[in-house]
């Protein structure tokens, strides 16, 4: 492509720095991303801390340095799984990080020190581009554009969630936010941002928390704005009126917007799972015929109650569809395994029916024929990922931007359906399932195809994301 031979015939090769935030739906789109670069000429860096490091023996040809600013042990048990405690752990990062995150770019941009990289030649000129940070981590943005490294950041999540985050003073002063706990109130339109209603947007349980999210999503913000480009996992066909929107903000004015997504589709495969996917059940899923099988997995943070455990067994168990459940160790907060299942799920298990794993392969699970539906948390990763493989969505939103894509999902894409009232409640899980896999199920099914196609068609020749990667690409040599 145009992009790659400009690159070839440069004698400079460009080098891009990347410093994901420490999660997994973060890590995931950021080296998808890094992916994408590498493939286009670029050669990559990556700051990473203690606290879920990524395997650098997954990417041989990247220059992994640790920040060692570290303020949570090392183990994804410990991931924040409320609002409030990622907020403050965002907060954390930041603080903790911007020393040594100074010091070592400061070394490294000095003596050009992107040892090991084994192909990298010694006459050949490797300076850097840029940094394309989380948009979290305003903190060293700052830093590196302190130290003359322009910068790009990462929204992983949607750009309806952005547009969210660049309302969210107007939504305060409007009264819908802090939102308060009647329903009726949860249930009002968000005039000012639709689809969402009030319960959509995410909220916290204390007005000091409020506070504190505010700080948070107005860095994000900050960090965007004083950035040269923001990167998104989606495209155009699936969010075109939440890009033009983000493109007419005059606070963004500046700011290329590149919607690049779907990345998982546009990166060569590679892993950066912090868990040890499970592999068995692609076997297992080979036996099982098409469609017939529910994937059940609410990605890396969110936790539930021991008691919503049972009961999402007990509506599994009772739904008499086939299944392949993710219940990961942390699954119950402040547990580090997951509670004993009821017996019959044991039994459903034993007979042959389903399978129960730690971590799953999801991309190739959601891809796999015998799938039927996902029943999820609606992570935006998970949820793009869905939309991928034309896989019809189960909803129960646990936090964060997760309301706001079901939102999505079940009122503007229609490719899915909300688990009655959120609740998880043996009988009404039966009955979802069966309405989303059953019978009742064939228009979210027909959407959720119809969505595939233009995921498709975004990454194919011509495509929105096609030819957004072209620009971003452009975009990063001209820095
Ligand atoms: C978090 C927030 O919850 C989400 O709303 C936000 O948009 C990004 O950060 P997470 O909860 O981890 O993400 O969910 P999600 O965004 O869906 O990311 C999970 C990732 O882990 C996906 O890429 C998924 O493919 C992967 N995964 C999940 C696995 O590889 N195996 C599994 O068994 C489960």
């Amino acid at each position: 492509s145009t992009g790659a031979t400009a690159i070839a015939d440069d004698r400079r090769r460009r080098r891009v720095l990347f410093f994901p935030l420490p999660y997994q739906g973060h890590i995931n789109p950021m080296f998808q991303l890094a992916g994408v670069l590498h493939s286009r000429g670029f050669a990559i860096t990556v700051f990473h801390t203690h606290f879920n490091a990524p395997d650098a023996s997954f990417h041989p040809d990247y220059h992994f340095v640790l920040v060692s600013g570290d303020v949570m042990s090392p183990t994804p048990a410990d991931s924040p799984d409320t609002v409030q405690a990622t907020v403050e752990h965002i907060l954390a990062v930041n603080r903790s990080c911007e020393a040594p995150f100074r010091h070592l770019l400061a070394v490294l941009l000095a003596r050009r020190l992107w040892l090991p990289v084994p192909e990298q030649e010694e006459e050949e000129e490797d300076d850097v581009a840029c940094l394309v940070a989380d948009a979290h981590l305003l903190t060293l943005l700052d830093v590196a554009r302190e130290l003359g490294v322009p910068t790009m950041a990462l929204r992983t999540g949607s750009a309806a969630c952005f547009r969210f985050f660049t309302a969210f003073p107007l939504l305060c002063d409007k009264g819908y936010l802090p939102a308060h706990e009647s329903s009726s109130e949860l249930d009002a339109a968000v005039v000012e941002l639709p689809p969402y209603r009030v319960g959509d947007l995410p909220s916290a349980r204390s007005a000091a928390a409020h506070v504190q999210m505010g700080e948070v999503i107005s860095r994000a913000v900050t960090a965007v704005a004083t950035s040269t480009g923001l990167i998104l996992n989606t495209f155009d066909a699936l969010e075109a009126s939440e890009l033009a929107s983000l493109r007419r903000d005059r606070d963004l004015a500046g700011v290329q917007v590149f919607d690049v997504g779907p990345l998982h589709k546009l990166s060569p495969a590679t892993s950066s799972s912090l868990l040890h996917p499970d592999r068995s059940c692609l076997d297992w899923l080979d036996a099982q015929p098409q469609r017939s099988v529910l994937y059940v997995s609410f990605g890396s943070l969110a936790s539930m109650s021991s008691s919503d455990v049972e009961e999402t067994a007990w509506g599994i168990a009772g739904s008499s569809v086939r299944f392949l459940w993710v219940l990961r160790p942390g699954i119950v907060s402040g547990a580090g395994a997951p509670p004993p299942l009821p017996d019959v799920l044991d039994a459903a298990v034993a007979g042959g029916r389903g399978v129960v794993v730690r971590w799953a392969p999801q991309e190739e699970v959601l891809a796999h024929a015998a799938v039927g539906a996902f029943w999820t948390h609606c992570g935006w990763n998970s949820t793009v990922e869905a939309v991928c493989a034309g896989v019809p969505m189960l909803c129960t939103p646990c936090f964060g931007d997760q309301m706001g894509n079901a939102r999505y999902v079940v009122d503007v894409w229609r490719n899915g359906l909300m688990l009655a009232g959120g609740e998880v409640e043996r009988g009404k899980v039966a009955d979802a399932i069966a309405a989303v896999m059953g019978e009742g199920g064939e228009e979210v099914r027909r959407r959720a195809m119809e969505l595939k196609s233009s995921a498709a068609e975004s990454i194919g020749e011509a495509g929105s994301s096609s030819i957004m990667v072209d620009k971003l690409v452009s975009h990063i040599q001209s820095l």
